[in-house]
């Protein structure tokens, strides 16, 4: 099992939710930031993971490769060890009940709020036009989380900001209409929660990129991985230190390479005394590989054998079932007419 920091991963058992885009490729950011904690917290807690395709089309999408992408990262997540037996997998679209909340919590959200959205603001950044989806993508992120009646969200933490908006949301939902949704509380790895960019180790690493040498792929075979990892950019001097602000590029290639071999940084540091950049760069490699290795394994044979479509109709109806009278409860709290 891959080792997490933190008390609160014990008993009690929780509810748990998360999302990923399919939106690019996979990289190791995702991985390490998320998906890790996602496959370590399944046998601790009750788990739904779900591939927010919905969310992806807030920003355009060409339909056929969504649908494609859709599929690679449910087939992934299995891969990387979500156990269909432990957890709940689906796909956002498969619930109606995500859109329809989203539209109730529209009015329970204000303009202001979304406006101060940090990624709101990136993602708007250069864009001609901006879809009414992107600004309010926050709110179905809110519902996602909170039609689960969900304890912890694991995340990375670029989301943070977003889990704070949805707990301000449930509290003011709640104190409006009544006790009705759990606030949530965001799972943010110690190390590991912002993986940078290969090649500007000041911004994160992001599938969206369309740099492919700023983002290590899951799907990246072993030469594309050493390549990348070559590529990457150092910093001035010579020495292998942990130091975010001075050496972001040594630091992040440290981190990296202390989640793959399972270190802490100290140890990871300690490997590398009197070594110099190009040594570093090698176990990075190395690292990186052996763990992505038994996933594009896993991931291979789930391809093969049509594995994803029932794990994807069990979820779906799972889902469902939990997600469909909480929203009874809402549309009848803020006084919808029942049919
Ligand atoms: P997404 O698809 O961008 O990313 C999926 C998860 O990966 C984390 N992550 C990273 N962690 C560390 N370093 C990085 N460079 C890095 N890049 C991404 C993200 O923080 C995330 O946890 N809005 C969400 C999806 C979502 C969601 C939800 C998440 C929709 N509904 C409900 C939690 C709960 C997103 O775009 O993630």
């Amino acid at each position: 099992m891959t080792r997490l920091s933190g008390a609160k991963y014990h008993l009690p058992m929780k509810r748990v939710f998360s999302g990923v885009q399919p939106s690019g490729n996979l990289t190791l950011g995702n991985y390490l930031g998320a998906l890790r904690q996602f496959v370590a917290l399944q046998h601790e807690h009750e788990c739904f993971f779900c591939v927010v395709d919905l969310h992806a089309i807030t920003v355009p999408q060409d339909p056929s490769l969504l649908r494609a992408k859709t599929e690679e990262v449910a087939a992934l997540l299995l891969a990387a060890g979500l156990d269909p037996t432990r957890m709940t997998l689906f796909v956002q679209s498969h619930v109606p009940a995500h859109a329809e909340l989203c539209w109730i919590l529209n009015s329970v959200t204000t303009f202001g709020e979304l406006g101060r959205m940090t990624q709101f603001k990136d993602k708007a950044k250069g864009r001609k036009s901006v879809s009414a989806g992107l600004f309010n993508y926050p709110i179905l992120m809110a519902a996602d989380i909170l039609l689960y009646r969900t304890h912890l969200v694991p995340v990375g933490a670029d989301q943070k900001q977003h889990l704070e908006l949805t707990r301000e949301v449930a509290q003011r939902f709640n104190s409006r209409y009544g006790e009705t949704f759990v606030v949530p509380e965001p799972l943010i790895p110690k190390v590991g929660a912002r993986i940078m960019a290969l090649d500007d180790p000041t911004s994160k690493m992001s599938k969206s990129s369309e740099v492919p040498a700023s983002y290590i792929a899951l799907l990246d075979p072993p030469d594309t991985v050493r390549a990348k990892v070559a590529r990457a950019v150092t910093d001035s001097g010579r020495e292998v230190r942990y130091a975010p602000q001075e050496k972001p590029g040594v630091s992040n290639l440290l981190v990296i390479y202390a989640l793959c071999s399972d270190k802490s940084i100290q140890e990871a540091e300690r490997d590398f005394e009197g070594a110099g950049y190009a040594d570093l760069k090698r176990a990075v490699a190395e690292s990186v590989i052996e763990t992505l290795r038994p996933l594009q394994a896993r991931y291979k044979d789930l391809t093969v054998s049509g594995e994803v479509h029932e794990v994807l109709a069990a979820g779906r109806r799972r889902a469902a079932e939990v997600a469909g009278p909480v929203l009874e409860e809402v549309k009848d709290k803020v006084g919808l007419l029942r049919a």
